[in-house]
């Protein structure tokens, strides 16, 4: 994949040094592995391969990195701080999207947009942020309950596929007893709302 001056200067292979150098083997892989899940789903439906290929490299990028740094991240960027209190696996996506700008010198808005709302969804996701969600949830390494599931109906309905994540995730949450992040609460209710098209 080579990508367009538009979209970054970086080559693939230096974005995935840098992303490598960042993370343990096992999510770096898990990384790669999304991108070619979301590059079948491009090609499905007719997605921009350049744009979710990207999307996918970089969504995990600060999966792994220090509290201190997201802690910067928010003062700088003034964001509601009440992000912290979810920890990683909600605020790497939002520091990815940073990362993905301030780095890899990132403008284009659906890229950024895609990898910062790839933890938690939207109400509104354009299909580059809906292939990257779903990529991440059926790459091949996933092996939860009812994967098989999601994977199928990502053959199907790329939107079914995204309210199965988006609701499973719910019910995962809430059987374990994690804290759910409220903007997850309103994602869902958004795409409840928006079934009549979906199906
Ligand atoms: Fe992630
Ligand atoms: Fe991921």
């Amino acid at each position: 994949m080579v990508y367009s001056e538009k979209y970054t200067s970086w080559t693939r292979d230096d974005i995935l040094t840098e992303v490598k150098s960042k993370m343990k083997i096992q999510r770096f892989e898990h990384i790669l592995r999304v991108e070619k899940s979301a590059l079948e789903l491009a090609q499905r439906y007719k997605g921009n391969l350049e744009a979710c290929s990207l999307a996918a490299i970089l969504h995990d990028y600060a999966k792994e990195l220090p509290k201190e740094t997201m802690d910067s991240i928010v003062q700088e960027e003034q964001w509601n701080p009440e992000i912290l209190q979810y920890g990683s696996q909600i605020w790497h996506g939002p520091a990815g999207a940073y990362f993905a700008e301030k780095k890899f010198g990132i403008t284009d808005e659906t890229i950024l947009t895609a990898i910062r709302d790839h933890t938690i969804g939207s109400e509104k996701m354009s299909l580059t942020g809906k292939i990257l969600f779903v990529a991440d949830y059926i790459e091949p390494g996933r092996k939860f309950p009812g994967v098989q599931n999601a994977r199928a109906l990502a053959m199907e309905s790329l939107d079914q596929a995204v309210m199965f994540k988006i609701t499973q995730t719910i019910i995962h949450l809430v059987e374990k007893g994690i804290l759910v992040y409220p903007e997850t609460l309103t994602v869902y209710n958004a795409w409840v709302r928006n079934k009549e098209e979906i199906y």
